[in-house]
């Protein structure tokens, strides 16, 4: 498309005020904490000329499932800052394709609502998948909604993928138990 560049670069390159930026622009859409640890994020940054116009990370996760681990990435902050011209869909093209080369799996979680686009962008979706998945550092019973993913929106989050080597979604769309992560949804 017209004058687009995709920037791909790892958390530890980027300069304090890029990650600043990055941290108003999550914090806006999202209402995400500030980053931590994210020296080994893969950080997609989608340029028109100068100016970014999306945004979105790959992050190193590592899962035990039925006592195998699997180190994927998940999918987050995908963020079009200018949107329906297609820019959210090149971002998601520019991940799959990081993705692809590389084998590996990606896995992230949306409400409803946007499901549609993601798939339309290329990536894999199951209704609910987010229902599975657990973050075991997260016990009190009394807040049971925060230990599923999108709290806020109408279901538990549909899940978005691309399927690597590994075929972790695979393993988990045949099989039925929970899937244990060390942090809590994104
Ligand atoms: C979701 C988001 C990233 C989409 O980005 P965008 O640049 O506006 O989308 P695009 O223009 O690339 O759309 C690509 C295709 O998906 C469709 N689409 C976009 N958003 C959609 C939605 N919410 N529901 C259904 N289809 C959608 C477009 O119509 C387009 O279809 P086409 O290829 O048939 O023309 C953007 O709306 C956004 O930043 N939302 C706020 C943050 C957010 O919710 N992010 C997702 C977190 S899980």
């Amino acid at each position: 498309m017209r004058n687009l560049v995709i920037e791909i670069k790892k958390g530890k390159e980027l300069p304090k005020s890029f990650i600043n930026e990055w941290n108003r622009i999550m914090y806006k859409t999202f209402k995400s904490k500030p980053l931590s640890n994210f020296e080994k994020n893969i950080f997609f940054i989608l340029k028109k000329g100068k100016k970014i116009v999306a945004l979105g990370e790959l992050f190193p996760l590592t899962i035990n499932y039925l006592s195998k681990n699997y180190n994927i990435f998940g999918i987050g902050g995908i963020t079009a800052l200018v949107r329906k011209k297609g820019y959210g869909k090149s971002l998601i093209q520019g991940m799959i394709d990081y993705l692809r080369k590389r084998g590996k799996t990606g896995l992230g979680f949306c409400s409803k609502k946007n499901t549609l686009f993601y798939k339309k962008a290329g990536l894999k979706t199951k209704k609910e998948l987010g229902k599975r998945f657990y973050c075991h550092k997260i016990k009190d019973e009394k807040n049971l909604s925060k230990r599923f993913h999108c709290p806020k929106s109408e279901g538990s989050g549909d899940g978005i993928y691309h399927e690597g080597k590994d075929n972790f979604l695979k393993k988990v769309l045949s099989t039925k138990s929970n899937i244990c992560l060390n942090k809590p949804l994104w």
